[in-house]
Formats: structure tokens, sequence, C-alpha cells
């Protein structure tokens, strides 16, 4: 059969929280487990780098991040799981891919015009203060990550889809100038269906606005946590509507079609916030109960993990590393013999 290969890597700098698991770890690891599938997920810890000059936040998320996958039921067997920077080949093909990236693609990366739009707007007079390579050239490093495991879908964020149509265009310009077939040429996949949810303010949650639930809180922050989303201040027995609404956006993430109907019911009757914080509370602890002791167990158990992520990355570099032999030998880096 020949299998789409889908890949993609999660940033190693915050702890995972509800909406990353419902926006992006869930459905990649339902998806992992289709036969027609061969999925790659990795801890992108050299991206990590780029943002984040605190390696102890660094090295802690990465362990929170590794552990969450798998007390999620991530089979380790289907799906290649590693860490980026076990793969010394993806920093190689990054010079390689660097010598042939057009600099203007990368003047036109949306993460460094909004870094250079912030110190003209501060009347800097040096627009690149402050910005590091690392942050101009994130894309390449990206493109590698990509590439080098011939990905065709590659699941993201909107925010994401320029970086994989600079890859595509790399990859693209490699293939030209060294005349082959060397690379693959992916696809953003951006699925609308999966909830984008909510935080604790009703903004989206997202690390950068202080606002998310960790999704492996211990039972009493969980629920403490849940009293604090944000409500109106309409009476029990009131009549609620369920738009816009957090608590019932974030019910409905996990709850089935028939449950979410039910729910939706109970707001037209008048449902107290209170007695809905508990609704929710208790649904979710149901279904995050056993995940989260997997999760405290894997996290008492670095050895095991860090097993888990060195075979991962021996799958991984099984392909890298003649993948990269084949394309030094393209550009004339090639053994003498
Ligand atoms: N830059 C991505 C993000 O911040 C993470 C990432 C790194 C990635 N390399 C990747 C995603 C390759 C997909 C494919 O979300």
């Amino acid at each position: 059969m020949n299998k789409t290969t889908v890949l993609t890597g999660i940033t190693t700098t915050g702890t995972p929280h509800l909406g990353n698991y419902v926006g992006a770890i869930r459905p990649a690891i339902e998806a992992s487990r289709l036969a027609d599938i061969q999925s790659y997920f990795f801890l992108a810890d050299f991206h990590a780098l780029i943002k984040c000059h605190e390696p102890q936040r660094v090295a802690e998320s990465r362990r929170e991040i590794a552990a969450t996958w798998l007390a999620l039921g991530l089979d380790t067997d289907q799906a290649v799981f590693y860490r980026q920077s076990d793969i010394p080949e993806i920093p190689e093909l990054t010079w390689l891919l660097t010598c042939v990236a057009a600099k203007g693609l990368m003047n036109r990366a949306h993460a460094y015009k909004a870094a250079v739009q912030e110190n003209l707007d501060a009347g800097d007079r040096d627009p690149d203060a402050g910005i590091q390579m690392g942050l101009y050239s994130y894309p390449i490093l990206m493109a590698a990550d990509i590439l080098m495991f011939k990905a065709n879908k590659v699941p993201v964020g909107r925010d994401q889809i320029q970086h994989i149509e600079m890859a595509r265009d790399i990859g693209q310009r490699f293939n030209h100038i060294f005349q082959g077939d060397y690379f693959t040429l992916p696809e953003a996949v951006v699925d609308d269906r999966v909830a984008v949810l909510n935080g604790l303010d009703g903004r989206k949650m997202s690390k950068s606005y202080n606002n998310t639930i960790p999704l492996f809180e211990p039972e009493k922050k969980l629920r403490k946590l849940i009293n604090k989303i944000k409500t109106n201040s309409l009476e029990p027995g009131e009549p609620k509507q369920t738009e816009g609404c957090t608590l019932f956006q974030i019910y409905s993430a996990f709850a089935s079609a028939a449950e979410v109907e039910q729910m939706r019911q109970r707001y037209a009757e008048g449902i107290a916030w209170g007695e809905m914080k508990k609704e929710l509370f208790e649904y979710l602890n149901a279904q995050l109960q056993g995940p989260r002791e997997t999760y405290e167990r894997l996290m008492q158990d670095p050895g095991y993990v860090e097993s888990v992520l060195l075979k991962g990355a021996d799958k991984a570099r099984a392909q890298a590393t003649p993948f990269l032999e084949t394309l030094k030998a393209a550009v004339g880096l090639g053994r003498f013999i």
C-alpha cells in the first residue's frame, strides 16, 4: 500500500493545554492509527531555542510534551516519535537548504516581518534590533524537518501555512538546481472541523494570553480553573445562549453529539453557571483521569520516556542518514570512492 506521510512538529516551550489537545494532539493520534498513513511526530526542540533562552523551561517542556503524547496512547510502533535534536542530519540538511533558499523569501516570513514591524513601531532606527538569525532562518529549519522525511501532508495551524509554502519553494529550488526529484513537495493541512477552544477569559486558549487550562492539571486544580472560566451574569433559571459560551464550547469538544444536544436543552431551560461548571469538571475529569495517571507515572520515569524517544530517533535516522548521503552527493559532497 502506498502510504501518505503525515508529519508535524511541536515546539517545546510550554505545557500542553486543552486547546492543544483538541486542536492538534487528539486528531494527530487518531490519524496515526489509520492503516494508510505513516505519521512522524517530533519535539521541535531546536525551534524552541528561537523563542526561549531558558534551559529549564525547554527541558521541562520536552519532558511534558513527550509524556503527554505517550499518555494519550500514541502508538510508537506505528508512528515515528522523536526529538528533532536527536537527528543531526536535520541541521546538516538545513545548511544545504540555506544555500539555495532566497534571502528575499526569508524577508517575507510573517514571524520575521512582525518582529521588524515592532521595532519600526517603537521608533527604533534599526529594524533588526534584537532579532536573531534563528528567527530569520526559522522557515529553513522547518523546511528541513519536512523535506527530510518526504512528508506529503503537514497538519498545522493557520499561522504556519506560509512556512509549508516556503518548504515547497525551497525543495523545488533544490530539485531544480541539482536536477533531480530529491524532495517531495509537502502540503499544509488545516482542519477547520477541529475545535479551536477558548480560554479562561473567553479569548482563544493560548499560552501567550496566559488563559490556558493545562491538560493534566491535578484534579483539584482542574476544578479551580474551570470555576474561573468567565461567564455572564445571568441567574439560574434564565435561558442561556450556547453560542459564544466557553463552558459549552469546551464541553462540546469532548462530549458526544447526543450529550451536546441534551446540554443545549439544559441551557434553554436555564442551567445555573455553577451547575454547568460542575458538569464540565466532572465530564472532563472522567475522561482525563486515566491518561493523567499514566502521565504522572511517565513523568516519574524519564528513563522509559528517553528510551522510547531514542528508539524513535533510530527509526528516523534509518531514513535520514542514507537520504542525507544522497543529498550531499547531489551537491558535490559525496565520498571520493
Ligand atoms: N513551527 C511549528 C510551530 O510553531 C513547529 C514545527 C517545527 C513544525 N517544525 C515543523 C510543524 C515541521 C510542522 C512541520 O507550530
